[in-house]
């Protein structure tokens, strides 16, 4: 055995006996002996459809920045590890969208398309999440849309896609497989479930003219399950309502809509000590909230995420599991300390599986893009 097969056992090793253990299963030795050979003979393995399941849960289980994970045990798993060309894929992708969309109520599923044991050069998706929206810079400086999505706005546009450029635009969905070149998609209109925003008692509110998008599908992470990597395994929750109305909305580097609000409020946006920020940012959770619920789509509340991260912490305990997570990401960005999550530590490990960053394909290749001259203004020759 060559060192990295050595290594891929060992992962295999730990993940099947963490899969029988907790499936009362027996015979593992037989399962891991097996899984010996075929590394020997082929220098990989192939997971089973079971192993496959338990370990995507695991994943989601493991992620340390996951306030949601009391829900672990309900991940949807489609394997689609047999698919091997880009339509294909974005076919796929579109049957995960209603399936996940259900409606609204969602459901949490992930895809799983070929990982490392069916060769090198499988799929990617090159969009952080399936459905987001584009960003433009106009030519008098000020900004349309997502600011956080204008450099691949642009990677989008160069490879041909045009858009009506409104602040809500789906952008287009770009798969790459192996090294080739990348293909761009559109996505239907009728796979996108928008909700509109609007306050239950401030009819001004509706004249912000926003909306968001029911399903967080992240689409750029790789998934790791017993030492075989899956690049391109696309997964979806239902939204906390801070990742919405406290960051994309209020962030002053997102959509940045505090100062609009206060004004319509006649807050005294210019005194810091009016609390100016505190109330309009509370106006836009409420508008959220209700228009999440008047749609009947599913959004959890911090208050209730934290609650339920709790439970989540108790079960692992009771079950002599210690819970590792990322204080910082799993507190909530607005009212913190009423949590019962502001109060606790964890252990922040990385245990796989698990869920991991990996390179950016498209910014490569796309040199001219702001992203990357912004690095570091002082190195430009
Ligand atoms: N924070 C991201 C966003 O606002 C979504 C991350 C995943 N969130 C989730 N609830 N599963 O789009």
């Amino acid at each position: 055995m060559h060192q990295s097969e050595a290594v891929l056992f060992h992962e295999a090793d730990s993940f099947l006996r963490q899969f029988f253990k907790e499936n009362d299963r027996e015979e593992v030795e037989l399962r891991i002996g097996q899984v010996y050979d075929e590394i020997n003979q082929n220098g990989t393995y192939h997971l089973t459809e079971e192993e496959l399941i338990f370990g995507a849960k695991l994943a989601w289980r493991n992620s340390n920045r996951c306030i949601g994970r009391l829900f672990w045990k309900g991940l949807k798993i489609r394997d689609r590890r047999q698919l091997d060309s880009i339509e294909a894929v974005f076919e796929d992708l579109l049957e995960h969208l209603d399936f996940a969309t259900n409606g609204g109520k969602i459901r949490s599923t992930i895809s799983i398309y070929p990982g490392t044991s069916e060769g090198p050069e499988g799929p990617r998706i090159l969009n952080k999440q399936v459905i987001r929206f584009a960003g433009y810079r106009m030519s008098n400086g000020q900004i349309l849309g997502d600011p956080d999505s204008i450099e691949f706005t642009r990677f989008c546009q160069s490879l041909g896609w045009k858009s009506p450029r409104t602040a809500f635009d789906v952008l287009p969905l770009v798969i790459q497989m192996g090294s080739q070149e990348p293909k761009w998609f559109e996505i239907p209109e009728e796979k996108v479930l928008r909700v509109p925003i609007s306050h239950p008692e401030f009819s001004w509110f509706e004249e912000l003219n926003i909306q968001w998008y029911a399903v967080p599908l992240i689409s750029d992470m790789r998934l790791e399950i017993g030492g075989i990597s899956f690049p391109c395994s696309p997964f979806n929750g239902w939204y906390m309502l801070s990742e919405i109305a406290v960051r994309n909305f209020a962030d002053e580097h997102r959509y940045n809509l505090l100062p609009q609000i206060a004004e319509k409020m006649n807050l005294k946006a210019k005194e810091l000590r009016s609390l100016w920020k505190d109330k309009a940012l509370l106006v836009l959770q409420e508008a959220v909230l209700h228009s999440f619920q008047a749609k009947g789509v599913s959004l959890v509340d911090h208050h209730t995420a934290s609650e339920q991260f709790l439970e989540f912490c108790r079960i692992e305990e009771s079950k002599s599991r210690k819970v590792q997570a990322d204080w910082a990401w799993i507190v909530p960005p607005s009212a913190g300390s009423t949590m019962g999550v502001f109060h606790q530590e964890w252990d922040n490990q990385i245990i796989k599986p698990n869920f991991f960053y990996q390179q950016n394909l498209w910014l490569e290749k796309f040199p001219e893009s702001d992203a990357k001259s912004r690095t570091c203004p002082f190195t430009v020759g």
